[in-house]
């Protein structure tokens, strides 16, 4: 249970910071090399200002909207996050009926501890989308792509931006693949500072350790392992010609993740893309990449309308969601936000993360004198110079 004193997404980060060991925190807190992105991409949100409209009465504000075609009760999903039950046993599935209960999106990664027909058994609202890496190349991904269809998963998101993984040099100091690794002896040496939060590790012992991921499977072995997994993810680049493929076997809309530049969103929609992604990864992959927010402009101007434009990176507060809608964006996805809530208390704590998110949005909404998502656009907020956006 988390304390009432838990208001805003800084509490539930210092509330997993406590709960969970140093590496495991670190795993959902770091970010590439010197992180200057994922600092960037919280900063960007406070350069931005609004211009709200005064002496107006807003008794009710509408927070819901659409997004690719189905309803959230706000401009919200839960962003792709991989090995969430290294966080909480529960991981994905716990993750998934809190969106579900709280009316928005949830994107299951490839790297999930949990079989995809698991989770869409724990939202069965939706909308539920699945993020595609090519591990262990197109067999791998045919199947899983014919299960997620199978278990009503709506959209593809493709993640674009994972050429090669980011150095995260935080896991590397804490010995992060040791704990992903399948030896778990290998472990030994890190018990002391594993034994320092013994809820956690009786709650990852219990569990029996994520061991494989169940929706990687290679025909004819089965389930790939952890460590096979990691390393594989190093080389699992998606290419334009891979999307190409994906759009012929996929008959639903594809979700291209990554994009930062008007050249990539142009290439995006020419394959097909029903929305895009403007993201860095939450600064976890090229670091020195733009803060996702200052490349969410371009992307909006390049696509003018032909497709949904999402964004994520730095989303700790409703009006952070509400800055980015003014800028163009449909809805944002939050990683962080909710991985904190995760590591805290589990489904408890995503749940609580998106009370908090949902809160700040109304009470921001109403200081803006805006009754609903649909009517903010750029007018209500001023660029870094200060000059009125339009
Ligand atoms: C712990 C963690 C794991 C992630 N795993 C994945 C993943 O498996 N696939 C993916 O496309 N993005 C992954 N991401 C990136 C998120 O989908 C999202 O782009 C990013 O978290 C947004 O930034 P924010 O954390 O500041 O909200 C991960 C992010 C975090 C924090």
């Amino acid at each position: 249970m988390l304390p009432p004193h838990v208001v805003n997404i800084a509490d539930l980060r210092r509330a997993a910071e406590r709960r969970l060991p140093r590496v495991v925190f670190d795993y959902i807190d770091g970010g590439a090399e010197d992180e200057v992105t994922l600092q960037e991409n919280e900063r960007a949100f406070r350069t931005v200002s609004f211009r709200p409209r005064n002496a107006v009465c807003v008794d009710r504000c509408e927070l819901d909207t659409n997004v690719l075609g189905s309803r959230v009760s706000m401009p919200l999903l839960l962003a792709p996050c991989g090995f969430s039950r290294l966080v909480h046993p529960r991981g994905e599935l716990a993750a998934a009926r809190a969106a579900a209960k709280a009316g928005v999106g949830f994107t299951l990664s490839t790297m999930s501890g949990y079989r995809l027909e698991d989770v869409a058994h724990a939202n069965p609202s939706g909308p539920l989308w699945y993020q595609l890496y090519l591990l262990g190349g197109r067999a791998v991904a045919e199947e899983v792509i014919e299960r997620a269809r199978l278990a009503r998963f709506t959209a593809l998101v493709i993640t674009i931006d994972t050429a090669t993984s980011g150095m995260r040099e935080r896991d590397v100091r804490n010995g992060s693949n040791v704990l992903m690794s399948d030896n778990k002896l290998a472990m030994i040496p890190f018990l002391p500072r594993l034994l320092a939060h013994p809820r956690w590790l009786t709650s990852y012992l219990l569990d029996g350790g994520p061991s494989t991921f169940p929706n990687i499977v290679v025909p004819g072995r089965g389930p790939m392992c952890l460590q096979e997994a990691r390393a594989a993810l190093r080389h699992s680049a998606v290419t334009w010609k891979d999307l190409s493929w994906i759009r012929e076997i996929w008959p639903g809309p594809i979700v291209v993740k990554g994009v930062l530049t008007r050249d990539d969103a142009a290439k995006a929609l020419d394959k097909g893309a029903a929305a895009i992604i403007v993201s860095n990864h939450g600064g976890r992959q090229l670091d020195g990449a733009p803060a996702a927010l200052r490349a969410l402009p371009e992307v909006v101007e390049t696509v003018n309308g032909r497709a949904d434009v999402l964004m994520d990176g730095g989303i700790r507060r409703g009006s952070d969601v509400l800055k980015a809608i003014c800028l163009g964006a449909r809805a944002v996805l939050v990683g962080r936000a909710y991985m904190y809530g995760l590591g805290a208390a589990g489904e408890d704590g995503v749940s609580r993360a998106l009370e908090i998110l949902r809160a700040d949005l109304t009470r921001t909404m109403a200081l803006l004198g805006c009754a609903s998502i649909a009517e903010l656009n750029q007018s209500f907020v001023a660029p870094p110079s200060g000059q009125p956006a339009c």
